[in-house]
């Protein structure tokens, strides 16, 4: 039951409603990691959240196994920094990269606990990349097999990054949440990341708050930028209005949840439409 109530607490919150509750680290809005008396009641007897607790499925009609979300309430190990709502759609996306040994780059290191959850969640096979601007944090990136320091607007970098790890299946940007840092990143690395990789941007809530140069329909924000792409995925029915781009002929999805935006690469064909109907 305790699994229940945290679960809850998690799904029904927004990042707005939860920061009522939680006290909050000041930055990015986040909520401070929970309690360890809560992290213990939730480990209390609990094999994890029950059927229907979260999304309902990974998307492959199987049920969530919540096993991030597990691991974060139990987490003994390093500082750990998301929001209860974003372990089922991780687990929606990476689930299928799991046993396939994939690179996966967390852009945003803080205390090192996410590499460590990606290392748990992938295995000793993957490839666990961590990249953030500052120094100190390659002392708690254990769990990694490379750490890059620098910004992740910085183009020599990314390229770097890219020339040493040529397939790269997942990035997750989880770093400054400054507009222009995640549209730069974005531009650089989802072009050239695995034709069937994924790519997650955490805390979009950055994008209606002026400390990241964020605010409804502001232009220049990551969520306009995202909301263009909605565009370029249909640029096909636009009778030339939008050029097919390679982000039209890369894209097989763009998903969007509260505070995280989510895009699946995939090749794409040509669109056709086909009638059917009984035999006359
Ligand atoms: C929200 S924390 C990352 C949390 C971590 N991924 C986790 O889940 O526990 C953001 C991190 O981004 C880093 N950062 C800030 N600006 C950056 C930039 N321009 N480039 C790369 N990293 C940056 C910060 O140093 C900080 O460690």
């Amino acid at each position: 039951m305790q699994w229940t109530m945290i679960s809850l607490i998690g799904r029904m919150g927004s990042p707005h409603e939860n920061a009522r509750r939680a006290s909050q680290r000041p930055g990015t809005g986040k909520p401070t990691r929970l309690s360890r008396s809560v992290v213990q009641k939730g480990l209390a007897g609990s094999e994890g959240p029950e059927a229907g607790a979260f999304a309902s499925d990974t998307g492959k009609g199987e049920p969530m196994s919540g096993e991030l979300h597990r691991y974060f309430l139990n987490n003994g190990e390093r500082r750990l920094h998301k929001w209860v709502h974003y372990f089922d759609i991780y687990e929606r996306y990476f689930d299928q990269f799991r046993g396939r040994a994939p690179t996966i780059l967390e852009i945003g290191i803080f205390g090192g606990g996410s590499l460590a959850m990606w290392r748990d969640y992938f295995g000793a096979d993957a490839t666990i990349l961590g990249l953030d601007i500052k120094p100190e944090t390659e002392k708690v990136a254990g769990a990694a097999n490379r750490v890059y320091i620098g910004s992740q607007d910085d183009p020599a970098l990314l390229d770097r990054v890219l020339a040493e790890n040529p397939s790269i299946d997942i990035v997750i940007d989880d770093g400054s949440h400054v507009m222009r840092h995640m549209i730069a990143t974005f531009e650089h690395l989802y072009p050239r990341i695995s034709p069937n990789g994924v790519y997650l941007v955490e805390d979009t809530h950055t994008c209606y708050m002026s400390k990241f140069d964020g605010g409804l329909r502001r232009e220049g924000s990551w969520m306009e930028f995202v909301k263009d792409r909605l565009d370029d995925l249909h640029a096909t029915y636009t009778n030339g209005e939008l050029k097919v781009s390679a982000f039209t002929r890369s894209t097989k999805s763009i998903s969007i949840y509260d505070s995280i935006a989510v895009f699946e690469k995939a090749p794409q064909g040509k669109r056709q439409a086909f009638i059917t109907e009984a035999m006359s």
